[in-house]
């Protein structure tokens, strides 16, 4: 049968993945496929290092030339952000390409226009690479679990947060200095704050919720925080209650509408998202059929990441030439049945809560504190009060932490609570509140 051509547009670290996939595995990916797929032509920036790679593909520094080759059947792109990237690709669209991409900030902040135009042209536009690197975790959503109204989701799906996190909780190892390791290895962003802040973490969860609930790309609807203020005596103090810090993506479909946020977050030890580690990501759906289904691998990295494109060239290449509605729906749901949802706020969302409060060491402080958290109504589930630093001058009085953790509350009653208390003046510090999540 004749082959399926591919451009690739950008051969770093995902672009060369995926070209090392497809030569290596070529007679197992035919075997799957039925014809053989062909990295024809990629385009990049740098000519001299491209041809260095020797990788046999025609190199070309004109990436709309590629988007417009008629000899290209799929787009394969790699470059990231979002300028040019997201006119090359409306244009790879224009001339009836699929598109098979990586960029899930594309894909969350301007998905719905490109699926759109894709679905007007009869084109595919897959982006599996986009969440959770080789995890197939949309394949899971869209296809494998598409028995069931999925109730929510919880993952670790920034590979390099999660690398700064476990080192620094198992080795104590500083923040930058991991964060340099991260960037050697690909896996960081371009931009680090966007794995730092939770901003990647926040355009991979606008994806998986748009697929589990049925609702168009909604990425700012989504509550992001990072974990650049996690400190270490938080990671410690976790761990003695029995909890590690996870930065967490979660999505909750409730009856009153949808919870979407991302935020560092203690887990049970228990739990097997504590001990995912290191680039590792993992999932966790829970459908009102199946219940709870976990999904773990690479997050990140040039063949873990280039395993997925891979599979979205194969899926396409197997539906090629079928009528288009006889493809999976790029969103899970029939586009017409895609709704947006109520979207709550963060007053409205529920969690329980991790406080860390610095207090003078005096009498009656305790109980002023936990009588704030009685007239809320918010349930203490435990509290405990650490002895104090001899080492800390900084006030006249003695002062010492107190770790509270609440039972599950609306997040309104814990800032009510949190400006009550910080108002004190025995309290010395600002508050600081990690939620906490038992999965
Ligand atoms: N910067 C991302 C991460 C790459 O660290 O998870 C994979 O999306």
């Amino acid at each position: 049968m004749k082959p399926v051509t591919i451009g690739l547009l950008g051969l770093g670290t995902v672009g060369q993945g995926v070209a090392t996939i497809l030569a290596r595995n070529a007679a197992e990916i035919e075997r799957r496929t039925g014809r053989p797929i062909h990295v024809t032509r990629a385009a990049v920036r740098n000519r001299s290092k491209a041809e260095a790679l020797a990788l046999g593909i025609d190199i070309t520094t004109d990436a709309a030339a590629l988007v417009s080759d008629p000899t290209i059947d799929i787009v394969c792109e790699a470059i990231g952000g979002e300028d040019p990237t997201l006119s090359l690709l409306h244009s790879a669209i224009d001339n009836g390409k699929h598109v098979v991409t990586a960029n899930k900030a594309l894909i969350a902040v301007h998905g719905n226009a490109l699926l759109e135009a894709a679905r007007a042209k009869g084109v595919a536009v897959a982006y599996e690479s986009c969440v959770a690197g080789g995890i197939p975790i949309i394949k899971a959503l869209r296809e494998g679990l598409s028995a069931n109204r999925i109730e929510w989701l919880a993952g670790i799906i920034n590979g390099t947060g999660n690398f700064i996190l476990s080192e620094m909780a198992e080795k104590g190892r500083s923040f930058e200095d991991v964060l340099a390791e991260a960037q050697a290895y690909g896996y960081a962003e371009a931009d680090p704050t966007f794995d730092v802040e939770g901003i990647d973490a926040a355009h991979k969860l606008t994806i998986m919720a748009s697929v589990a609930f049925g609702m168009p790309l909604e990425f700012d609807a989504v509550y992001t925080e990072g974990i650049s203020k996690i400190q270490r005596e938080d990671v410690e103090f976790a761990q003695e209650l029995g909890y590690r810090i996870k930065h967490l993506g979660v999505a909750r479909q409730r009856d009153d509408g949808v919870e979407l946020r991302v935020h560092p977050t203690l887990i049970p030890e228990r739990r097997l998202l504590a001990n995912v580690n290191g680039v590792m990501n993992a999932v966790v759906v829970h459908g009102d059929a199946v219940g709870p289904t976990l999904y773990y691998g690479a997050g990140a990295g040039s063949e873990p990441t280039g395993s997925s494109m891979v599979a979205d060239i194969i899926d396409i290449t197997r539906t090629m030439d079928a009528h288009p509605s006889h493809r999976v729906p790029a969103l899970a749901f029939q586009p017409e049945a895609l709704h947006s949802q109520t979207l709550l706020q963060t007053p409205d969302y529920e969690a329980a809560y991790y406080l860390r409060l610095r207090a003078l060491d005096q009498p009656g402080v305790l109980a002023t504190v936990t009588t704030i958290f009685g007239d809320l109504g918010i349930s203490i589930e435990a509290i405990v009060q650490k002895e104090p630093d001899p080492s800390d001058v900084s006030e006249p009085i003695p002062t010492v932490p107190i770790i509270i953790l609440t039972g599950r509350v609306r997040e309104g009653l814990v800032e009510q609570a949190i400006i009550r208390i910080e108002a004190l003046d025995t309290i010395t510090q600002p508050l600081t509140r990690i939620r906490v999540e038992t999965l």
